[in-house]
């Protein structure tokens, strides 16, 4: 199993900056809930293409995307608290995908680049779950998502091999590097 991710310094300064700032707030809400959408959506294409229905791939596949699309439902709320229309906008992660998904050839390579993605997430809403001066409804969301994005990035893992992991390593590292989140 892998360590638990450690918030950087990065992430810190980060949600420090997002949190005081109203507008900053709001728009990376959207990101996150089109985030959520866009995975479900990801995760399902993966398994239509790589998981024979009735494995328990297909099944760990079908668990998570649903829990993105719940994490969805949740985040939308937290727009709708704010008196914002949940829309999908703009895709910046685009630019992250377009490094991690051509290197995807079957179900193990697959499930290592989602295993990366998650456990790059991971580092930020840790950040948001510790945080007892955040906004008390985000933290709360952020603390239920925190749970199923962890179990994601453990199962993801799982179906991945250690080969698959190291080589869509340097892939995984371009992408985020092109997010501007360097390690
Ligand atoms: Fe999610
Ligand atoms: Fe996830």
């Amino acid at each position: 199993m892998a360590a638990k991710p450690k918030p950087s310094r990065d992430s810190l300064r980060w949600w420090e900056e997002t949190r005081s700032d109203s507008e900053h707030l709001v728009d990376w809400l959207l990101d996150q809930y089109r985030g959520e959408v866009t995975a479900a959506g990801r995760i399902e294409h993966l398994r239509d293409a790589y998981a024979r229905p009735g494995s328990r791939a297909h099944r760990v596949l079908t668990v998570i995307a649903g829990q993105e699309r719940r994490h969805a439902d949740w985040v939308a709320g937290l727009l709708i608290a704010r008196g914002l229309e949940p829309e999908v906008r703009g895709e910046p992660e685009a630019r992250y995908w377009a490094r991690t998904l051509p290197g995807i050839a079957d179900l193990e390579t697959g499930c290592a680049v989602g295993a990366h993605a998650e456990r790059m997430r991971l580092e930020r809403i840790e950040v948001i779950a510790a945080d007892t001066s955040a906004p008390p409804d985000i933290r709360d969301v952020f603390i239920r998502i925190l749970v199923e994005e962890r179990f994601h990035e453990r199962a993801f893992r799982a179906l991945a091999t250690q080969e698959s992991l190291e080589r869509t390593r340097e892939a995984h590292a371009l992408g985020r590097e092109v997010l501007g989140l360097v390690p």
